[in-house]
C-alpha cells in the first residue's frame, strides 16, 4: 500500500475524499490542511484546536497525549469517544479509510 483515503466531512457536512501518501512525515492535520480546509493555527502543538473532528469508524488510533486531553477538556462540544485534535495523529496505513467530520468551533 502506497496510499491511504481519507474522507473528510465539512462544516457544511459535504463529503470530501482524499488520496494521501504514506511516504510522508505529515499530520493529518497537515494534509487536511492542504486539501484547502482551513485549520492548523497553532502550528501543530495542540493550542488552538482549530483541527478539532470527529473520527467516526472503528479505526484505532494512537493514544492521546496530555496536551491533547487537556485542550479537548476546554471545548464545548468536544465528544469524549470521537473527538481528536488531528494534528496529534501521524500519517499510518491504519488510517486507511478514516472518517473525519470537522468541527465547527
Ligand atoms: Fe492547533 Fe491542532 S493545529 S491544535
Amino acid at each position: 500500500m502506497s496510499s491511504i483515503k481519507v474522507n473528510i466531512i465539512d462544516i457544511n457536512d459535504d463529503k470530501h475524499i482524499i488520496t494521501v501518501p504514506l511516504n510522508t512525515e505529515l499530520s493529518l492535520m497537515d494534509v487536511v490542511k492542504n486539501a484547502g480546509f482551513s485549520m492548523g493555527n497553532c502550528g501543530g502543538m495542540a493550542l488552538c484546536a482549530s483541527c478539532h473532528c470527529y473520527v467516526s469508524n472503528n479505526i484505532i488510533l494512537n493514544q492521546k497525549t496530555d496536551a491533547e486531553e487537556d485542550m479537548l477538556d476546554q471545548l464545548h462540544n468536544s465528544n469524549i469517544e470521537k473527538s481528536r485534535l488531528i494534528c496529534q495523529i501521524p500519517i499510518s496505513e491504519e488510517l486507511n479509510g478514516i472518517i473525519l467530520k470537522i468541527v465547527k468551533n
